[in-house]
């Protein structure tokens, strides 16, 4: 009897979160039921990755458009003007192409929740990786808000934490004298997904200045009890990379890191985001 039943092998990769899809060629179109599959696999495991993939730019567009509309590139620079969603994260400077966030160690981010509606999900696509580095982290913030002392959530839930992004002058560390004109929003501490219903902490090194509604040291020492709580290495997943890998992972639930690595090696890596709803 035929069977609309999608057969993908969905492979979990760590106790924190990620998972490995097997048997899917992201190089075709794949059809509704594998699709659905596909979007289940990353809701439960919140970081999904196809490895040994083939993709151009625009199988990674097609993949992308399943899961809602593209976001267009607006921090840093697009790939070129036939690229709009595309961006370049690479420190690979003779193909013409523009790039972002070149070399170094980046603190944990969730992407874009400095605006007032940040991408749900980002990809990349790996073309080019150094020999060792240049790994990325993976942190499950369903975890860290469920793990939190019983008092700390309640006090919390309600509050909004207050995120700025100066791309230009501090793309990788939080520094001092962060441009009070760049882009900046304020998202609940604990959000909800709009999927799976469950609540994630929703602040991070890199991007939250601080949480609205409490004295500035109250909050301050706060955003650092949940950044160290939230990094720990419990809750997170390290990403090696491969040549080939297509990985994409929920920004409504997980944050990331990148681990530092020779700016004088190679590594390349095709970024498309789609577009998230409100932040509740
Ligand atoms: C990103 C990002 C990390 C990396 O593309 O949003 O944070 O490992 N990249 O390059
Ligand atoms: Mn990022």
């Amino acid at each position: 009897m035929a069977t609309a039943l999608a057969e993908i092998t969905v492979k979990p990769l760590s106790d924190a979160l990620g998972a490995e899809i097997l048997g899917v060629d992201l190089s075709q179109p794949v059809d509704a039921a594998t699709m659905k599959a596909i979007e289940d696999a990353w809701h439960e495991h919140l970081f999904i990755v196809f490895r040994g993939q083939d993709i151009s730019n625009d199988d990674q567009v097609r993949f992308c458009s399943y899961f809602g509309d593209l976001e267009e590139v607006r921090t840093g620079k697009f790939a070129n003007e036939d690229m709009k969603h595309t961006m370049m994260i690479t420190n690979v400077t003779d193909t013409g192409l523009q790039t972002a966030l070149e070399n170094g160690d980046m603190w944990f981010h969730s992407d874009q929740c400095y605006y007032e509606y940040p991408c749900k999900a980002s990809t990349l696509y790996a073309i080019e990786i150094p020999s060792v580095g240049g790994n990325t982290l993976f942190a499950n913030c369903y975890t860290a808000w469920e793990t939190l002392p019983t008092e700390l959530r309640e006090k919390l839930d309600g509050l909004k934490g207050h995120h700025i992004y100066d791309y230009a002058g501090n793309p990788m560390k939080r520094g001092d004298n962060i441009n009070p004109d760049s882009p900046q929003y304020f998202h609940p501490v604990a959000r909800t997904h709009p999927a799976t219903g469950r609540k994630a902490l929703y602040v991070n090194r890199l991007m939250t200045d601080y949480i609205d509604g409490l004295p500035e040291d109250e909050s301050a020492e706060i955003l650092e009890q949940l950044f160290a709580h939230g990094e720990q290495k419990e809750f997170v997943y390290e990403h090696v990379w491969q040549v080939g890998d297509f990985v994409m992972w929920d920004n409504r639930c997980s944050m990331h890191a990148r681990t530092d690595f020779d700016p004088a090696e190679r590594r390349m890596m095709r970024r498309i985001t789609v577009k998230g709803e409100a932040v509740v």
